[in-house]
């Protein structure tokens, strides 16, 4: 298996903001997880605001991007170990991940894992119940379709689904946009992650035991994570806070960033 090989991680946001770290030690550290299928780009329109609060580190997935993976199928906790492992790479006890749909069921892998290193958590468009068995024979359609017909025709189904009405409307270039993130996705990537989504297990018990300051994040036009499966998180968290972005759909981040960064900053501000 091959992970983040290290020129990768001199191209990402790990090591630029390490000096902050230095001269700011109580900055947080927001360890920002992309959603299946993208990349470290999924946050290219929040980095440059979301950096005057805290550190970031901005990974690739395994697999993902500007990684590679061999295995056929790669289970959140397995991204959760990579997690960790590059967090002791880089000397970081503490983070608050802040993961979006497939991202927020690896930040919830972490949680379960090792709590003590999260010092908060932002959960985004994303689920705490395991998937039903229609959701895994379609995971297993995913899987078989991105190996057997490649990434363009996955994208061309996907991209829409990920983008509410109104910015699909309203900034169609979006679609485009994220057509062509997950274009450039592998598709053994995809396949290894669309199977191990579905082995998932119910996180209730995890954030109901999860005792620091979370964060949930949704937009009211999600067709894929609709507002009561949001609502559901929220109410298993002891210290969970809420927010709606109005006329947004899966990729909140994407689809309204100057909103969705002040909600994680107002957050970061209350810690
Ligand atoms: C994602 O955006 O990461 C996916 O919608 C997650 C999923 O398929 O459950």
């Amino acid at each position: 298996m091959v992970w983040i090989p290290k020129e990768q991680r001199w191209h990402l946001a790990v090591v630029p903001y390490l000096d902050q770290r230095i001269h700011a030690p109580m900055r947080p550290t927001l360890l920002l997880l992309h959603g299946f299928p993208l990349d470290h780009h999924l946050w290219d329109p929040n980095r440059d605001a979301l950096s005057a609060a805290a550190d970031l580190i901005v990974p690739d997935l395994r697999g993902f991007g500007r990684t590679t993976t061999e295995v056929s199928t790669t289970t959140m906790e397995h991204f959760a170990q990579d997690l960790f492992k590059l967090l002791d790479g880089q000397g970081v006890q503490q983070v608050i991940p802040c993961g979006l749909s497939m991202g927020g069921y690896v930040a919830m892998a972490m949680a379960e894992l090792a709590p003590h290193r999260l010092q908060g958590l932002i959960l985004c468009n994303t689920r705490l119940v395991a998937d039903t068995a229609e959701a895994r024979i379609g995971r297993e359609a995913t899987a078989t379709d991105a190996l057997a017909k490649g990434m363009t025709v996955i994208a061309r189904a996907m991209a829409p689904k990920l983008l509410g009405k109104s910015t699909r409307q309203h900034k169609p270039h979006l679609i485009t946009w994220v057509e062509n993130m997950i274009g450039r996705q592998a598709p053994a990537a995809t396949a290894a992650a669309a199977r191990g989504m579905a082995q998932r297990t119910d996180r209730t018990p995890v954030l109901a035991g999860f005792h620091r300051p979370a964060l949930v994040i949704t937009g009211d036009e999600d067709e894929l994570m609709p507002l009561p499966t949001s609502e559901h998180m929220h109410r298993a968290l002891p210290h969970g806070s809420m927010v709606v972005l109005e006329g947004c759909g899966h990729l909140s981040n994407v689809e309204a960033p100057e909103r969705f960064n002040t909600a994680v900053l107002e957050y970061l501000g209350s810690l």
